[in-house]
């Protein structure tokens, strides 16, 4: 079963044209937890998801650094959610997350290592690693059924550096 899909960037602009293809199969209810250092990328990856979802691109997409959560429409509710600033998991508590992991929105988590058991047991997690200034490897793993079909429909149509299936 198809569960791994790597991509190879070399670009910011690539990171958020690979997001904003994978936002544009993305449905409502989807969850995908990012992981990656500080300025691995996972924002400008989120910002290509909210393009792909519908999020019109005059609506700037930054991360929610203080607020932690930020709302976007585009046709259906996207909330990006970044998780640097919890000091632990018990925090996350406080905001409700189950209900934006089981609403009718699509939900991009940075930093989604910091809740580890709260988590949905099904989701996109996407790793993103540096391997040169300005190269990054976007490893999307597929934690569930869902997410393996989503996954295959990629690793058909671009071309990747390593593709498991
Ligand atoms: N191939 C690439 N893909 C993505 N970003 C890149 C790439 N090459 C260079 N960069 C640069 O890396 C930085 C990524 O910043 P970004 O805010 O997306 O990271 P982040 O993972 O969200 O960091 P943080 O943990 O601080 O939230 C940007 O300054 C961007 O220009
Ligand atoms: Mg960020």
């Amino acid at each position: 079963m198809s569960k791994e899909v790597v991509f190879n960037s070399k670009s910011p602009s690539e990171t958020i044209r690979i997001g904003k293809t994978i936002g544009s199969s993305l449905q409502a209810g989807d969850v995908v937890a990012l992981m990656g250092e500080l300025g691995a990328g996972k924002t400008q990856f989120i910002k290509g998801l909210a393009q792909g979802v519908g999020v019109g691109k005059s609506v700037y997409v930054s991360s929610p650094s203080f607020t932690l959560i930020n709302e976007y429409n585009g046709g259906i509710p996207f909330y990006h959610i970044d998780l640097y600033r919890l000091e632990e998991e018990k925090e996350a508590e406080e905001l409700g997350l189950e209900e934006y992991f089981h609403g009718e929105g699509i939900t991009a988590i940075e930093w989604a290592d910091r809740i580890p058991s709260l988590l949905p047991g099904e989701i996109l997690r996407v790793n993103i690693h540096y391997t040169g200034k300005q190269t990054r490897s976007i490893e999307l793993v597929a934690k569930g059924k869902r997410y393996e079909e989503l996954l295959k429909e990629f690793g058909m149509q671009n071309s990747l550096i390593r593709v498991c299936l």
